[in-house]
């Protein structure tokens, strides 16, 4: 026999808490977060998301040419969805303008699995394709989305760097340098992240001999919920909800009491703070200094420092960049999928580091239902 350990015991970690599940180059949280061995600093500082996507992805940051010709893949790729896809976006849109962007984007991307008929894993020259169009698609999805469900057609993808194009696509005006530069670093920060539910998903879904388009379908639906990246719409509705100065205390103690967490605060990784938080939030009050995001910016200090004195928990990325988000002008619905657009860099990284290595993902359980029953026929249950 080999490789299964028999479970010992009734021991087992909830949430697979402090469960090493493998071994991976793509990023490392230890003490620092590094993308392939850079710190996470100076890459959040130039805030380049074609230099991290192609560094997740290829392994090393790109030259000059390399950046260039992969932006310019990418925005061909976000030309490249098929009609029908849009078409099917549109009824859908039509029918249901209120549905989740979230469930869009996983719909969109299971249709185009289907439609580019991606069935299995190919070599992991055709898988680094496929990631490339599917980075350039995905935005331009969420952009035509959006177009469908205000009664629009479909804008073009601006032929800029994903950052601005994307920003502009959702605020509906060209940003200034200094917004889309803040915006490249959320991107930068949300790449990747190693092994988070959504991109344990992606590979455990992977890992079965199943198609990268599959991957991201459940990578989305993982992501999407609330005490993962759904966290950072989650931040805004509840600075809404405390709405001023007076109501911090008394809303905190309520949540307390009623142990329900709040959203922005905690990590399973980081204890003692996490650092893209710190990086973000300097730049976050120097993007509310003076305009309307201000209010919200002393809301968010109070809470953080009530979050830590009563709980001694620090910020998560979400904390910032929802505000960044708001500051930036984005309606809280397209939080969440700008997320996935920028992750999609981590999780086909990821996908693709699985296929190259791969052994099913199956862990075990431990049983705890009815000890054992006879079976008993309908008329004498
Ligand atoms: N607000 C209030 N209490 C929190 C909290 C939060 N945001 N995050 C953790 N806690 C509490 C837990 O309830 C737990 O308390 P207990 O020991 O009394 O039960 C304690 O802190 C330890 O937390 P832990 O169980 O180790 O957290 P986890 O690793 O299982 O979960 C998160 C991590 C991220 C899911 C959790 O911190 C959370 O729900 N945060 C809010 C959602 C969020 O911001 N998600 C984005 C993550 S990047």
């Amino acid at each position: 026999m080999s490789g299964n350990p028999t479970p010992a015991g009734t021991d087992f970690a909830k949430g697979l808490a402090g469960v090493v599940a493998g071994r991976t180059s793509i990023c490392s949280l230890d003490g620092d977060l590094r993308y392939r061995g850079y710190s996470i600093g100076p890459l959040a500082e130039a805030g380049s998301f074609e230099d991290v996507a192609f560094l997740l992805l290829h392994g090393d940051l790109p030259t000059t040419a390399e950046h260039h010709a992969f932006a310019a893949r990418l925005r061909v790729a976000a030309d490249s969805i098929h009609p029908a896809v849009i078409d099917a976006m549109a009824t859908l849109a039509e029918r249901t303008p209120q549905a989740s962007p979230m469930d869009a984007l996983r719909t969109g991307v299971s249709m185009l699995g289907l439609i580019e008929l991606d069935q299995t894993p190919g070599p992991h020259a055709a898988l680094v394709a496929q990631a490339e169009r599917l980075l350039g698609q995905v935005p331009a999805l969420l952009g035509a989305w959006f177009d469908l469900c205000a009664g629009r057609p479909v804008a073009p993808w601006p032929d800029r760097p994903l950052a601005g194009a994307l920003l502009e696509r959702l605020t509906g005006r060209r940003p200034t340098a200094a917004e889309e530069a803040i915006f490249g670093t959320t991107l930068v920060l949300y790449a990747e992240h190693e092994f988070n539910a959504s991109t344990f998903a992606a590979r455990t879904v992977v890992s079965t001999g199943s198609d990268m388009h599959s991957g991201i379908v459940a990578a989305i639906g993982a992501l999407k919920g609330p005490l993962h990246g759904g966290a950072n719409e989650q931040v805004l509705e509840e600075l809404a909800e405390i709405g001023s100065l007076d109501r911090v205390v008394p809303w905190l103690e309520e949540r307390f009491a009623a142990r329900k967490v709040v959203m922005g605060f905690g990590h399973r990784v980081y204890k003692d703070g996490d650092v893209r938080a710190t990086l973000l939030g300097a730049k976050c009050a120097q993007l509310a200094n003076g305009g309307p995001g201000e209010a919200i910016e002393t809301l968010a200090a109070a809470v953080e420092t009530l979050m830590l004195d009563r709980k001694g928990l620090r910020p998560n990325l979400d904390w910032p960049a929802a505000r960044v988000y708001h500051a930036l002008g984005l309606p809280v619905r397209v939080f969440t999928p700008i997320f996935v657009v920028s992750r999609m860099s981590g999780w086909t990284a990821h996908i693709i580091e699985q296929v190259g290595d791969n052994r099913i993902i199956r862990p075990l359980s431990i049983y705890c239902g009815q000890p054992p029953r006879p079976w008993r026929p309908m008329e004498s249950r």
